[in-house]
């Protein structure tokens, strides 16, 4: 019988330390050991994320291997992110993932965390066809990309400030919401009416985003506001505000469908979770005849199971790393 090929996944570019087993192209585990202490700071705290991932990479990488049942030995090579993310963070990541492999005399392979975003879509069936288009939104990220192939990816668009996540989690921060806001927003949002209050829409040219005004225009308009105004109002303020960020990302994705004529259009990164997002996107599917894919919630946010699944297509295409890869905090596709 032929040998298992064995991957361990690493991702530690921000402030969740991942590790996962993967087993012939199946997830076997994948372990998030979030660091909930960034939630005092209302954002992440980057050195405070490397010294927590210095403190918890060691037993998450074992958690994953033992829940896996296997032997170390076992293992044909360790796939890790080394960017784009925080310096501090990637490194530990890095490190230990080189040093694992070099102990073990397999192996190591360095991946892009965007691509891990992008093809944490290929995780579960049904998988797109190339080519096509991918929103990759998250904390750090806001792009639009076309995906012509596992090597070829060409970056449409991008926030030219905040990432979208950014900004719901500074709106969110101005409502009285705690860190991360995001998913808070997303939640008061189902209950209100997104016609309530009215925000500016950014009109950037071609497919980049802008996101900073819509924070100033909330702030601006909560000001002089009764003392409870926000407690009163939350869900229709939280609807109105998530329906103008959803209208900025649609109306980029919608320009680039008509212009390449692309049906295939998939999400990923951690406010890929948000339902208001991929209602937009069901109804838009209808609308357009497109096929959707999103992943699963916990390969939308930061996980090291889409470090695995990429190291995986380039082990087999014997796609492997020099040991001295260095982390690249600003990497680009
Ligand atoms: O991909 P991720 O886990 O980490 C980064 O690489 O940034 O994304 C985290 C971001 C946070 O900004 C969080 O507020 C946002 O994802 N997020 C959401 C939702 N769930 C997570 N934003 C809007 N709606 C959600 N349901
Ligand atoms: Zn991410």
């Amino acid at each position: 019988m032929d040998k298992k090929i064995v991957i361990l996944g690493i991702e530690t570019s921000c402030d969740d330390t991942c590790a996962s087993v993967l087993i012939d192209n199946k997830i076997i585990t994948n372990i998030v050991n979030s660091q909930k202490i960034h939630s005092n700071y209302g954002g992440v705290y980057p050195e405070m994320a490397s010294r927590n991932h210095l403190n918890n990479i060691s037993i998450t990488v074992e958690e994953a291997i033992t829940k896996a049942n296997i032997n170390k030995k076992n293992i044909s090579a360790v796939g890790y992110t080394y960017g784009p993310g925080l310096n501090g963070s990637l490194l530990v990541g890095s490190i230990f993932a080189k040093s694992f492999s070099y102990s073990l005399n397999i192996p190591s392979i360095a991946i892009n965390h965007m691509y891990g975003h992008i093809f944490a879509n290929f995780i579960d069936e049904p998988i797109p066809n190339f080519p096509f288009l991918c929103l990759v939104i998250s904390g750090g990220h806001t792009q639009l990309v076309k995906v012509d192939s596992f090597n070829k990816i060409t970056l449409l668009g991008e926030t030219l400030d905040d990432a979208i996540g950014e900004a719901y989690d500074k709106i969110g921060k101005m409502l009285g919401l705690k860190y991360p806001g995001g998913p808070k927003i997303d939640k008061y949002a189902s209950l209100g009416n997104n016609k309530s209050f009215k925000f500016p829409k950014a009109n950037i040219d071609n497919y980049n985003f802008s996101f900073s005004g819509i924070k100033t225009a909330v702030l601006y308009f909560l000001r002089n506001k009764p003392k409870n105004f926000i407690e009163e109002n939350i869900n229709d303020l939280c609807a109105s505000i998530q329906k103008t960020l959803i209208d900025m990302l649609m109306d980029k994705l919608i320009l680039a469908i008509k212009n390449t004529d692309i049906k295939e259009i998939c999400i990923g990164g951690g406010v890929a979770c948000n339902n208001g997002i991929k209602n937009r996107l069901y109804e838009l599917k209808e609308n357009m005849n497109l096929n959707i894919y999103i992943p699963k919630h916990e390969y939308c946010t930061d996980n090291a199971a889409m470090i695995a699944k990429i190291a995986y297509i380039k082990y087999i295409n014997s796609e492997f790393s020099d040991i001295n890869t260095i982390v690249d905090p600003k990497l680009k596709y």
